[in-house]
């Protein structure tokens, strides 16, 4: 997003029971690396469903200057793409706006061209570690032409003959993960990463659609990510289903709004992906899983949801990377709860789009919740409402925003956002579709 651009408070006022069917945008994740596989293609790779926020459209940007071609053609979005290492120089820097999947992902394939690439963000992004990600491209070759500086903007060099490595991820990121597996198809042999908590398979599930060879093999307690070098990919047709993390925030307003019965159409329903769904029925929600299907190449299904009486449970910190951009949201979801919810394992919310673990926990005690942070866990104890009537300061981070929005649905007064303009850089459609199952929102922020 435009870090110039100027704050728009917004107020989520107490809403009736939210009724209807809807469909969320395409999951982000699997947009990302749709227009970035593509770019690494030969031939013509066309996308249903490409998610059409700024954070994505960063990535088409990004793309487009390093020589793929890629642009909307009716409702599909085409690249044509340059072979693996056949990407060619940007005239300028790259922005990657307010997105640490763009920028993360596409250090692999920087990695993997002899070229110069500066990368830049805005005030969040430049804010957020790169090291993890850096760390082992450094190690199969990429260069960093400010040593040492691990924050951008920073300009990296990559080179045509890429070491393949095995890498045991420190943190369990999907983003290293894809980063490293990424300069894996540039280099000459194999490229393994180990990892001992499933983080999202989005990136070994498409390049295997593209046509790389990545095996997956369980040893003992971890999994061993391989993929082949020296990579032909070639362009494909993709289907992006609904994001369950934008999902979240409808499945949440539903179960906390009594009266409401909603249904979201066509939600990916990856079980990498899935801890919220599950946590929410452990705490009593109706939310069921309707018409389970497959749809290109991932699990899909329409979520049911209804207002639920919910109790507080503790969420093991081995679910957290399945449900890792949905704590605030949970949290929101705890605070209406009877009792106390503990989500445990936390560390990684504190290098979100925001400190998230402060901004959550602040956000809900400034609406009148017991809230309590307890190193890496997060304690909400629950009443049978929550208050309102706070500010919540947003700092640029959308999922803080869109869970506040949600909370203010069902508090007794209303709950105000700082700001919300960032929420476009993963769902732009969040307000009318809340809004077309029943919400209101109020501008002036009062
Ligand atoms: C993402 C992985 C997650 C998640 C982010 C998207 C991805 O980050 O928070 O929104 O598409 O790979 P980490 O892998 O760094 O935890």
């Amino acid at each position: 997003m435009n870090p110039h651009s100027i704050s728009k408070p917004l107020s989520a006022l107490k809403a009736g029971p939210l009724k209807g069917r809807v469909r969320v945008p395409g999951d982000k994740s699997i947009s990302h690396r749709a227009l970035i596989f593509g770019a690494l293609a030969t031939g013509t790779t066309r996308i249903r469903g490409l998610l059409e926020a700024e954070d994505v459209i960063n990535t088409a940007r990004a793309v487009q200057a390093l020589g793929a071609v890629a642009g909307r053609h009716g409702d599909i979005w085409e690249v044509r793409g340059r072979g693996v290492g056949g990407l060619r120089a940007p005239e300028g820097p790259l922005d990657f706006g307010n997105s640490g999947t763009g920028t993360r992902l596409m250090m692999g394939v920087v990695a993997g061209h002899s070229f110069t690439v500066t990368m830049t963000g805005d005030a969040s992004l430049s804010r957020r570690p790169m090291r993890r990600v850096l760390a082992p491209l450094l190690e199969m070759g990429l260069e960093i032409l400010e040593p040492g500086k691990e924050t951008l903007p920073l300009t990296l060099k990559g080179t045509h003959e890429l070491m393949p490595i095995v890498y045991r991820l420190p943190v369990p990121s999907a983003q290293v993960k894809s980063a490293v597996l990424i300069a894996g198809l540039h280099a000459a042999g194999k490229t393994t990463v180990i990892e001992r908590e499933a983080t999202r398979d989005h990136t070994e599930r498409m390049l295997r659609h593209f046509g790389a060879t990545v095996a997956t093999e369980a040893k003992g307690e971890e999994t061993h990510i391989t993929v082949d070098g020296d990579a032909e990919l070639s362009g494909k047709d993709i289907l992006v289903p609904g994001d369950p993390s934008s999902a979240a925030f409808l499945a949440a307003a539903a179960l906390i709004v009594p009266g409401s019965d909603i249904t979201i159409e066509g939600v990916l329903t990856n079980p990498t992906r899935t801890g919220l769904y599950l946590t929410v029925q452990e705490m009593g929600g109706d939310v069921t899983f309707e018409n389970s299907r497959d749809e290109g190449g991932e699990p899909v299904a329409d979520i049911r949801v209804r207002a639920s009486r919910l109790k507080g449970v503790r969420v093991p910190a081995e679910r957290a990377p399945s449900m890792i951009d949905e704590y605030p949201v949970l949290a929101s979801i705890a605070a209406f709860a009877e009792g106390e919810t503990r989500m445990d394992g936390l560390a990684e919310l504190k290098v979100k789009e925001s400190d998230r673990l402060q901004a959550t926990a602040a956000g809900l005690a400034a609406n009148g919740a017991k809230v309590q942070v307890d190193g890496d866990s997060l304690i909400v104890t629950g009443a049978s409402g929550l208050k309102g009537g706070g500010l919540v300061a947003t700092h640029l981070d959308h999922r803080i925003a869109m869970s506040f929005l949600t909370a203010g649905l069902a508090s007794e007064a209303s709950i105000v956002v700082d700001d919300s303009t960032m929420i476009a850089t993963s769902f732009p459609e969040f307000r009318p579709l809340m809004e077309q199952l029943g919400a209101h929102y109020r501008e002036d922020g009062r």
